[in-house]
């Protein structure tokens, strides 16, 4: 019986100390899971921006009618499309957000769907070319109901 018990005891250790571990880590740097289409540059050069800040990545390459459905399930309204979609701790991040304004939306949990950098604007993380000036852009949250506010506005 008592032989049973430790047996019990020392499973239920192997079994969650991994467990924990990863759930400190994901504290830590939350995964955020990017959809994003084959050979698009710009959307592997935002992974980068987004890796570098300490987020993990997991990217998933696939077709641009299979990204528009992507964005379609996660409620991002047509207004804000941009080239690749992001899910992280259960909002979306649609297009080339600058990590700070990720992790601040993950810090003050708004009520929103997600936020998004709508289009591609020059300048923007993943989108800096050498020689042309950056131009402004505002960072929007949008809910459900296609409802969109400035969460940010950007002067690079
Ligand atoms: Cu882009
Ligand atoms: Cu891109």
């Amino acid at each position: 019986m008592l032989s049973r018990l430790v047996l019990a005891l020392l499973v239920a250790v192997t079994v969650t100390g991994p467990a924990v571990t990863a759930q400190v880590r994901q504290a830590k740097a939350p995964m955020v899971e990017v959809f994003k289409t084959p050979t698009c540059g710009c959307c592997s050069k935002w992974v980068d921006h987004i890796r570098d800040a300490g987020f993990e990545v997991r990217a998933t390459d696939m077709s641009q009618e299979e990204l528009d459905k992507v964005k379609a399930k996660h409620h991002v309204p047509a207004a804000v499309h941009s080239c690749h979609t992001a899910l992280v701790s259960g909002y979306v991040v649609e297009g080339h957000v600058p990590a700070a304004e990720v992790k601040r939306l993950l810090k003050e949990r708004p009520k929103v769907v997600g936020i998004a950098v709508p289009g591609m604007p020059l300048g923007s993380p993943g989108m800096e070319v050498s020689g042309i000036k950056p131009h402004p852009y505002d960072v929007l949250t949008f809910d459900k109901t296609g409802n969109t506010k400035v969460f940010a506005t950007i002067k690079p």
